[in-house]
């Protein structure tokens, strides 16, 4: 089902290291043109050895930076004449909790996992509505937007930004039924993914049997790969057969996103 995504195109945020990285490569694999967002240009350059395809355009973009996002999607407008598909991957996480942290702190993680997604999903539907396309925005979420009361563990306002994308999600998927738009709403919520978010609190015998980014970027791929009376809402991912304490390298019961 995903030969009916061959030749469109998908904006994808983070995707300079773990799961935007990985979801990169499985779009392009199945023929998708991938405008792919960060920060670091030296590895979006990287990326686009790797992928060795013409069908990744990288676009330096902080998106805490509105007018970056506005460039970016104007870009795309440019070039390709829209957008079909969005990925809100790029995530920021701290985690110290709520009454120890400063105001700009909250500022950075909530711009980053929530006003960064919700004005690239403005944006992205701009474009689809305009052309009334089939599109799919899929916002990357966690658990931590979800199980709150069952995590135990401060994780201060990564978890706030999180239940925002859970949020988000929902009245995104309001309006798109509202506006009669042909756009899915798909959250994707990951415990445990080894990427380089989770590695200062993973021990290194552990990084192997948590969540790999592949197996968050095969979860997109089956949302993007429904057919089109299908959506898919929320697909929450987790590592199968890890301990409750988690495989934390602190002795703290951190069993976060
Ligand atoms: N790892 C986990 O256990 C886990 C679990 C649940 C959910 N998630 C979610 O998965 C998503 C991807 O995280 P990951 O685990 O793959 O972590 P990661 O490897 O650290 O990747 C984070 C990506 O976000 C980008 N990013 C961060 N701030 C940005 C900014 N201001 N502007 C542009 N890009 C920015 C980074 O690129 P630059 O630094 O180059 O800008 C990087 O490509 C996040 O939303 C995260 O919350 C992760």
């Amino acid at each position: 089902m995903m030969a009916r995504w061959a030749g469109k195109v998908a904006v994808i945020t983070g995707v300079s290291s773990g799961i935007g990285e990985e979801i990169t490569k499985a779009l392009v694999i199945e023929g998708v043109k991938v405008v792919g967002l960060a920060r670091r240009l030296q590895r979006l350059q990287d990326l686009s050895k790797k992928v060795n395809t013409a069908d990744f355009f990288p676009i330096e973009c902080d998106v805490r930076n509105e007018e970056q996002i506005i460039k970016a999607f104007q870009c795309v407008e440019k070039k390709f004449g829209g957008v079909d598909i969005l990925v809100n991957n790029a995530g920021a996480l701290h985690v110290c909790s709520l009454i120890d942290t400063p105001t700009k702190e909250y500022c950075r993680i909530i711009d980053t996992n929530v006003i960064a997604p919700a004005i690239c999903a403005r944006e992205a539907s701009k474009s689809m509505r305009k052309r009334n396309v089939g599109g799919h925005i899929v916002n990357i979420n966690s658990i931590a937007g979800h199980f709150a009361h069952a995590l135990h563990t401060p994780i201060g306002m990564y978890g706030v930004s999180k239940y925002g994308v859970t949020a988000m999600s929902a009245e995104l998927r309001h309006e798109m039924i509202a506006e009669n738009l042909k756009i899915k709403v798909t959250s994707v919520s990951p415990g445990l993914v080894n990427t380089e978010m989770t590695e200062e609190f993973i021990e290194e015998e552990s990084r192997k049997t948590i969540l790999q980014p592949k197996d968050i970027a095969g979860a997109v791929m089956y949302a993007l790969g429904t057919p089109e009376h299908v959506e898919i809402a929320e697909v929450t991912v987790i590592p199968h057969g890890i301990p409750i304490e988690g495989p934390f390298k602190t002795t703290r019961s951190y069993t976060i996103w």
